[in-house]
């Protein structure tokens, strides 16, 4: 296991189409055992094969519970809702921009093994599917955006998300 850079906007490789995964070997297993440690380095939401300079379909998401969900040839099935909020990229570090996305997902993908399983997403996993495939078709979250939030907008917008949750 190791710590992989994480190549940020303007580094070519984000912008290209990542091909599928078709050998679940052991070189796929040290990218997705990589892909985890440097996530958690880097203490974000989902990181995708791309971000590492790897052009392959493969992705990592924190499950919000301290484990990580691997998705290997990952597609979304079915979507609807709409949800808008902050949203971030470890590629474009420190800077956040409003985006609407939908607030159901349903995807399936593959485990490292090959085997396809089907997963659905509220909320921020939602978000997470939508933004993590995007990097696998070479786009990023900025291509949504009108223009990049301040930091104080980003804090006011998640003390007034407190105060919503502890409200319900
Ligand atoms: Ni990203």
């Amino acid at each position: 296991m190791a710590i992989r850079r994480i190549v940020t906007q303007g580094d070519e490789r984000l912008g290209k189409r990542c091909r599928p995964v078709t050998d679940f070997n052991k070189r796929l297993h040290q990218l997705l055992d990589d892909m985890k440690d440097t996530l958690e380095e880097a203490q974000g939401a989902g990181l995708a094969a791309p971000q590492v300079g790897v052009l392959r379909r493969a992705v990592v998401i924190a499950d919000g519970d301290g484990g990580m969900l691997e998705l290997v040839n990952p597609e979304i099935l079915e979507q609807s809702g709409e949800q808008t909020g902050p949203e971030g990229c470890l590629s474009v570090p420190g800077r956040w921009g409003m985006v609407t996305r939908p607030s159901f997902v349903r995807i399936r993908a593959q485990d490292r093994y090959g085997n396809w399983f089907e997963m659905e997403g509220e909320e921020l996993m939602a978000r997470c599917f939508c933004h993590e495939t995007e990097h696998l078709d070479g786009r990023l979250y900025v291509e949504h955006i009108d223009r990049f939030l301040t930091e104080e907008e980003v804090e006011e917008y998640y003390e007034t998300e407190e105060v919503r949750k502890e409200g319900r």
